[in-house]
């Protein structure tokens, strides 16, 4: 089955074509193009993603990244067609929605649209990374791990069609939190790979400020980064002449400890057999470092896509759309905001 996808929930533009095929026992994707055209040096001046520009941008970037996928569009041949409905920016999505309507319209007419939830994308990236290539029985039950700019969730996934949420953030999302401390560093945006830069230049001695680990031991499986944050702030506040690349450094180390000890629980707890790990967060080196240790100390084997996948792109989209069509599961073609796991 041939996917093309389409996404536009925030400031990346993306366009993919892929070969899907193995059904829900054992899903494989070739990827045929995956198109993403970046938006940060347009919002950077801003600090943060400005809606209406990102929808200026997306309606300028869908035509020439679609051109680009294939010269001839003629000739683009697509068994189903998915794009992202939500979560994310209202006006963003709706430019992704509208495109991908009328393309089907006017190109794909006997192809099928899927609405896909950008979530979903994040949470079957996994399917795209190399050792899942090499190993596809006994995934199962997994800890999911997602991090993004706009959720923290951890999931129990007993199967790949069944899964639940067991925990959350109370506040602000991981990479937000990243986003907001970079910000106090004087860093430009997004932060979150800004920040990571930085700390990584830290080559002697240790991360030496102890910032709060939140919620670290709390009985339940949330997360809480807004006072991470605040004691960041804090801390710059009272110390003028602070070390930079060790408050980096420190942040990165506690927000890190947070993440990985109450997905190291849940897996004990679940006698889960992987750790999969997700969202524009999980390019980060440190972090995938660190839970990749936890899971051999765990015995549990661990998945994460390449940074290409975990960013937002249309790949995951695709890989979406394709669980989701073979779950004969659809919604309403429109932009929904504030869609959930
Ligand atoms: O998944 P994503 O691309 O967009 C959303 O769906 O939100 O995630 C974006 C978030 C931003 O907060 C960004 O700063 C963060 O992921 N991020 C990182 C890194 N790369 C992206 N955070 C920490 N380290 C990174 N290397
Ligand atoms: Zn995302």
């Amino acid at each position: 089955m041939r996917i093309l996808a389409i996404e536009t929930s925030c400031d990346e533009t993306g366009i993919a074509l892929l070969e899907a095929s193995g059904g829900l026992k054992a899903p494989k994707f070739k990827i045929i193009k995956n198109l993403v055209s970046s938006q940060i040096k347009i919002h950077r001046p801003f600090g943060g993603v400005v809606p209406n520009l990102a929808k200026r941008e997306h309606l300028k970037n869908l035509p020439i990244l679609f051109k680009k996928l294939q010269p001839k569009t003629r000739s683009i041949k697509a068994d189903l067609v998915a794009v992202t409905v939500g979560p994310g920016l209202e006006p963003a999505l709706w430019t992704g929605v509208n495109f991908a309507k009328e393309i089907r319209k006017n190109l794909f007419s006997k192809t099928k649209l899927i609405g896909a939830n950008h979530l979903e994308g994040h949470l079957y990236s996994f399917l795209l990374s190399e050792n899942y290539k090499l190993k596809t029985k006994n995934l199962f039950p997994a800890i999911h791990l997602l991090v993004s700019g706009g959720h923290t969730i951890l999931v129990l996934m007993k199967s790949l069609t069944e899964w639940r949420k067991i925990g959350e953030t109370r506040d602000d999302a991981v990479g937000e939190a990243f986003d907001k401390v970079a910000r106090m560093l004087g860093l430009s945006y997004p932060g979150g790979p800004e920040l990571e830069k930085l700390a990584l230049r830290q080559r002697t001695g240790k991360p030496s400020i102890e910032f709060p680990r939140p919620m670290i031991n709390s009985n339940n499986y949330d997360f809480s980064f807004s006072g991470l944050k605040t004691s960041v702030l804090y801390y710059l506040r009272d110390h003028k002449e602070a070390d930079k690349v060790n408050v980096a450094a420190s942040f990165q180390k506690a927000a890190i400890d947070v993440l990985v000890s109450k997905t190291a629980r849940a897996t004990r707890e679940f006698g889960a057999r992987s750790i999969m790990l997700s969202g524009g967060v999980a390019a980060n080196k440190a972090l995938r470092r660190e839970l990749k240790a936890a899971s051999s100390g765990l015995k549990a084997d661990f998945f994460a896509a390449a940074k290409k996948f975990n960013t937002d792109n249309a790949a995951i989209i695709a890989v979406a759309g394709y669980i989701q069509s073979l779950r004969k599961k659809n919604r309403t073609i429109r932009a929904q905001a504030n869609l959930n796991l």
